[in-house]
């Protein structure tokens, strides 16, 4: 069980070490967080903040100080970088263009490019496509796709699958942070455990008896269910886990024979970040697949839904009747972006580096046992914190510590689940990044001794 003040989405900001960063921050600082804290409706993860950037540039954040940060956190829209010159660019050229925004029933240029683009670059059959201001929304579309193109209601998710804070979103997510309080949540959502290999319950260390238990609880579920819509789960999700093509091929098969979509949420782990376009590319197509964060090139808010051409049946209806659906400015960032992707060889970058970080991590992972494990794919990587190698009992304290430690020689990252510290760089980051990265974790790692 993770303690109340360590939150299962992010590092806490009210513990002790937190403060004592704070107050080591300059006056200025100081005081643009007291009033940011004085405006804001405080919540965990977000209000109190923990310092105040001046600018965001390529890999990196920047203080009110100047001082820079490698960030390895991003919130997950900065894979081509912060502030990306070419995004930027095709951005004030819509501006300029003056068509900033198109009423619904009109559609315009960059949409329709945008759409068209990334149509092209998606896997084979995924064809169409419905774009949204957020991910949270993005999810709910594509939930909602399901039970129109199905005529059934109930979802098969995952527990603790952060999917977005919308209802629907929250309740397929099946994070208690995002639930609790809330009454009765969607019903027909029923949650399964997502793999998890090294922390798994039964101590099985073949990976395919291991999935096998795993989606023994799906088959529990539609075997007395027939009105599954869909099963949805985050591609590799963001702790980060890699299923095996086997756990998502035996998915794929459940909901063929049930008659249920698969939906794969790849809003973080998409757009480049497992080193292949889309994460599902290292497995199989789903039936949708969602998109956002980094869609909009780290410049604006933009999500999406692609699907296939067979699933085009829902003239009568509306799933996603948002304002923004159309928006000529983010399709612009959208266009530009995967574009830049495609012409700067972003996802290659994210999967050799991704590799040469993977190597660099599982060195300190010989020198620290405090690391567990080393998990992930691409510049999609995470290292698992714990007490002790027969409990694995989570490292909360010491995982804080490296986080502050880490700030203070200006690399930047999130924790998840209070212990596991979560690597993802910009994707356009070099080989001497990767090396900062892993000098420091090691030098914040020796401060522990
Ligand atoms: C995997 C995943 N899905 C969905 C969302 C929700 O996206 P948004 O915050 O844009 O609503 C997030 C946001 O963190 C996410 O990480």
């Amino acid at each position: 069980m993770i303690p109340n003040h360590y939150v299962q989405q992010g590092d806490a900001n009210h513990t002790a070490t937190r403060r004592s960063y704070l107050n080591e921050q300059d006056p200025e600082t100081r005081q643009w967080i007291e009033e940011d804290a004085r405006y804001f409706l405080h919540q965990a993860l977000s209000t109190p903040v923990m310092n105040v950037l001046s600018k965001a540039e390529g890999a990196y954040i920047y203080d009110m100080q100047g001082k820079k940060y490698l960030d390895l956190h991003g919130n997950g829209v900065h894979n081509i970088g912060f502030s990306n010159p070419v995004v930027t660019e095709a951005v004030k050229q819509q501006l300029e263009n003056q068509l900033a925004f198109t009423p619904r029933r009109y559609t315009n240029r960059p949409a329709v490019q945008f759409a068209k683009k990334l149509t092209e670059m998606a896997p084979p059959g995924l064809s169409r496509v419905l774009f949204c201001p957020g991910g949270s929304e993005a999810v709910e579309m594509a939930v909602l796709l399901a039970k129109q193109v199905t005529g059934k209601w109930k979802t098969i998710s995952f527990w603790d699958n952060y999917h977005g804070t919308t209802y629907q979103a929250a309740t397929i997510g099946g994070t208690e942070h995002f639930m609790v309080g809330q009454g009765p949540m969607v019903p027909g959502a029923f949650h399964v455990e997502f793999p998890n290999y090294y922390r798994n319950p039964w101590g099985l260390k073949d990976k395919e008896a291991i999935d096998e238990q795993y989606l023994r609880q799906i088959e529990v579920i539609v075997e007395r269910h027939p009105d599954i819509a869909c099963i949805m789960g985050t591609t590799i999700t963001s702790t980060p886990v890699v299923p095996t093509a086997y756990y998502w091929q035996r998915v794929k098969d459940i909901c063929e024979r049930h008659g249920a979509l698969l939906i794969f949420d790849e809003i973080v782990c998409g757009l480049g970040r497992s080193g292949k376009l889309f994460a599902c590319e290292h497995y199989l197509t789903p039936d949708v697949v969602v998109l956002g964060k980094s869609l909009g090139g780290g410049l604006l808010p933009f999500a999406g839904i692609l699907t296939h051409e067979k699933y085009n049946t829902l003239q009568h209806r509306s799933i996603g009747h948002f304002t923004h659906e159309k928006s000529p400015l983010c399709s612009a960032a959208g266009l530009a972006t995967l574009e830049y992707i495609e012409n700067h060889e972003v996802v290659a970058n994210a999967a050799q580096l991704g590799n040469y970080l993977k190597e660099r991590l599982l060195e300190l992972q010989e020198e620290f046992p405090i690391i567990g494990n080393v998990e992930g794919q691409g510049l999609h990587l995470a290292l698992d914190l714990i007490t002790g190698p027969v409990t694995k009992g989570r490292a909360f304290e010491e995982a804080e510590k490296i986080l502050y430690e880490c700030m203070k020689r200006g690399l930047s990252f999130k924790l998840i689940d209070g212990n596991v510290i979560t690597l993802r760089p910009a994707l356009i980051i070099t080989r001497d990044e990767v090396d900062f990265i892993a000098d420091t974790l090691r030098a914040a790692f020796q401060t522990l001794n």
